[in-house]
């Protein structure tokens, strides 16, 4: 595979609105001991993309300063010791950054195959959603098969995700979403029930069900008390974003008359070993799922890579139902 020294990326010009994307020529990454290069067909866009942008998520000082945490496309050069994969391989990729760009270097580890019979698009929507459903809800969350789960913003990336692979293990599952076309979706997905919470109040909700066993958050602030009131005995309140907040003034006693946990965890800043081993353990347990298409990523829309900032725009309207994707080649 020829690889150019420069390429066309995204950039974040300045912190600010999706107006601060700007189009702009760039050296090909080298891939060090570990990682590969990715010759990048399409690359997925996700909300912690624009908290990056507004200068609310800074990347890791190893990380590439360009956004974009996922993508799928062919491999285009190994890094020293990297065995499982070779050049033109067709992988999709958890990335520690730079993925608003035609090439991308990640470790090795973090990318998995394309599964059986999906296409780029799709490919390039699964990591960043799947890496974190997996670790909030099943490791730090434990959901098991049988219980209540309710996710908030169902209709999200993450929400699409969580629904199905909740449904898959077996769980009951619930969601909010702001709107009644959203609601639908949640339902089609797999959802028993979902709320419009402009309309529904999804603690009566829950308490009519006998109490969430696990709780999905990316709400916090008011939502965070009323979660609280909608957990069963036992039940465990999981954080992955605080859209509404982290300043919250509240009565704690329940977490101790009712045994309630309450975590939560972000992906980006993990180990290499951690994000290794959610690798394999989604590569395993999730991904011939996927390629029998039991599963999938719901897809909402696709901009061209030049066109980041429309996709951001998209993105902040909370019009999507999904994901996003830019197409790079
Ligand atoms: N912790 C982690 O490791 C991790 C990793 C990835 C993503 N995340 C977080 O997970 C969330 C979902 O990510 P995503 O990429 O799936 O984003 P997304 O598709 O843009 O979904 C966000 C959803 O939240 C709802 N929403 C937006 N603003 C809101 C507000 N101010 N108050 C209440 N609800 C609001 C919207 O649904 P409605 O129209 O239904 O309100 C929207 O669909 C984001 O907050 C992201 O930062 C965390």
């Amino acid at each position: 595979m020829q690889i150019p020294s420069d390429m066309t990326a995204v950039e974040i010009s300045s912190y600010g609105g999706p107006e601060v994307l700007k189009p702009v020529t760039v050296p090909v990454p080298q891939a060090g001991p570990g990682q590969i290069l990715i010759r990048i067909a399409y690359t997925g866009v996700n909300r912690p993309d624009a908290l990056q942008r507004a200068g609310n998520y800074a990347p890791p000082p190893d990380a590439s300063p360009l956004p974009g945490l996922e993508a799928a496309g062919h491999v285009a050069a190994v890094g020293e010791g990297v065995t499982r994969w070779a050049v033109g391989d067709a992988i999709t990729a958890l990335l520690p950054g730079g993925g608003y760009a035609e090439y991308a270097v990640t470790a090795a580890d973090h990318a998995l195959p394309v599964p059986d019979g999906m296409s780029m698009d799709r490919a390039a929507a699964l990591c960043e959603t799947f890496f974190t459903v997996w670790t909030n809800v099943f490791k730090r969350g434990e959901l098991a098969a049988g219980e209540r789960f309710l996710v908030h913003g169902g209709s999200s990336g993450i929400g699409t995700i969580a629904i199905q692979l909740a449904k898959l293990r077996g769980a009951r599952v619930f969601a909010t979403a702001g709107s009644d076309e959203k609601c639908a979706a949640c339902v089609e997905l797999g959802a028993e029930a979902a709320f419009n919470y402009r309309e529904t109040d999804f603690v009566e909700a829950m308490r009519a069900e006998g109490g969430a066993d696990l709780i999905l958050d990316m709400v916090g602030g008011p939502y965070i008390p009323r979660n609280l009131d909608a957990l069963a005995m036992d039940g465990r309140l999981v954080q992955i974003a605080f859209l509404q907040g982290s300043n919250v003034e509240m009565d704690m006693m329940q977490v101790m008359t009712r045994r309630l946990t309450i975590t939560g965890s972000t992906l980006r800043p993990q180990s290499h070993t951690a994000k290794a081993a959610i690798a394999r353990a989604l590569e395993a347990e999730v991904w011939p799922h996927l390629a029998g298409g039991t599963i999938g990523p719901v897809m909402d829309s696709e901009f061209a890579l030049v066109e980041a900032a429309k996709a951001h725009e998209r993105m902040e309207s909370s019009a999507h139902i999904g994901k996003i994707v830019l197409k790079v080649a």
